[in-house]
């Protein structure tokens, strides 16, 4: 069972989210939990504050230490220990990619901590000892998309969550190349055919011809992953050695044409 924990100001946003589609079968199923923390109901400020103003002045608004702290102890207490992971969803971190997704595929209970505003007082940081994490190298206005991105490309690596048609074994990435393209019915579709060699029911040519796409669509859409990959594969790459041919020269002796 994988449990999630998300302290947010907009707890329906991750509820709503995660409700649906596979996220919601795998809830529905016990295979996953999704708990959403309203950090508001955590404050002491009289009128339901949860920001202020930075000290040493700057534009825009904080959120506080005290109700950000606070909801992390409900939880920890809540389910009796510190989760494995306290992730802090902030443009500053490690950025997420799929082998993060891997690695947190196997993590029990991860907690996602999600900012507004400006950002969080830093010693709610310190205190939680949280992890930065990033989804990409721009900025969003909260928290709450990278992890409801976080959440849905773990929980489709947790086994069980993705039922035998969605399977994730032949996918981008999860061999360092890109997807291959993919066809359904119909054959023809306003003169737009499905390459032939799909319907030719020949598996190795055609498992062939899926490799070659993928080096193809890798090579031009993702250079970065395609030299990596060829780094990583000397023998695939290694120039083809003529097969050996043995050529009579006259009654008795053979000469090899490798050299040739
Ligand atoms: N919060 C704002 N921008 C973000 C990003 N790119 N990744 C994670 N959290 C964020």
């Amino acid at each position: 069972m994988k449990n999630y924990y998300v302290m947010t100001l907009f707890p329906e946003l991750i509820e709503n989210v995660t409700k649906e589609s596979i996220s919601g079968r795998a809830i529905k199923s016990g295979l996953m939990s999704v708990t959403a923390f309203n950090i508001r109901d955590y404050t002491k400020d009289a009128h339901n504050h949860v920001d202020d103003y930075p000290y040493g002045g700057g534009a825009g608004m904080l959120m506080q230490v005290q109700p950000v702290v606070d909801c992390y102890k409900h939880i920890v207490n809540k389910i009796g220990h510190r989760p494995a992971r306290v992730l802090f969803m902030s443009p500053q971190g490690r950025t997420f990619d799929q082998k993060m997704a891997e690695e947190l595929a196997q993590e029990e209970d991860i907690l996602f901590l999600c900012g507004h505003y400006e950002g969080i007082d830093e010693r709610a940081l310190e205190i939680l000892d949280v992890e930065n994490v990033s989804i990409g190298d721009y900025v969003l206005t909260g928290g709450e998309l990278p992890a409801l991105s976080m959440i849905d490309s773990i929980s489709r690596l947790v086994h069980g969550v993705l039922n035998k048609d969605e399977s994730h074994e032949i996918e981008s990435f999860s061999d360092g190349l890109l997807e291959y393209p993919q066809y359904t019915r119909p054959e023809n579709f306003e003169e737009h055919y499905v390459p032939k060699i799909l319907l030719s029911g020949d598996h190795k040519k055609v498992d062939e011809w899926r490799h070659q796409m993928s080096l193809e669509r890798t090579r031009e859409r993702r250079p970065d992953l395609y030299e990596k990959y060829v780094a990583e594969h000397p023998d695939e790459f290694a120039p083809k050695k003529p097969k050996r041919r043995r050529r009579k020269t006259n009654g008795t002796e053979t000469q090899s044409t490798d050299s040739i």
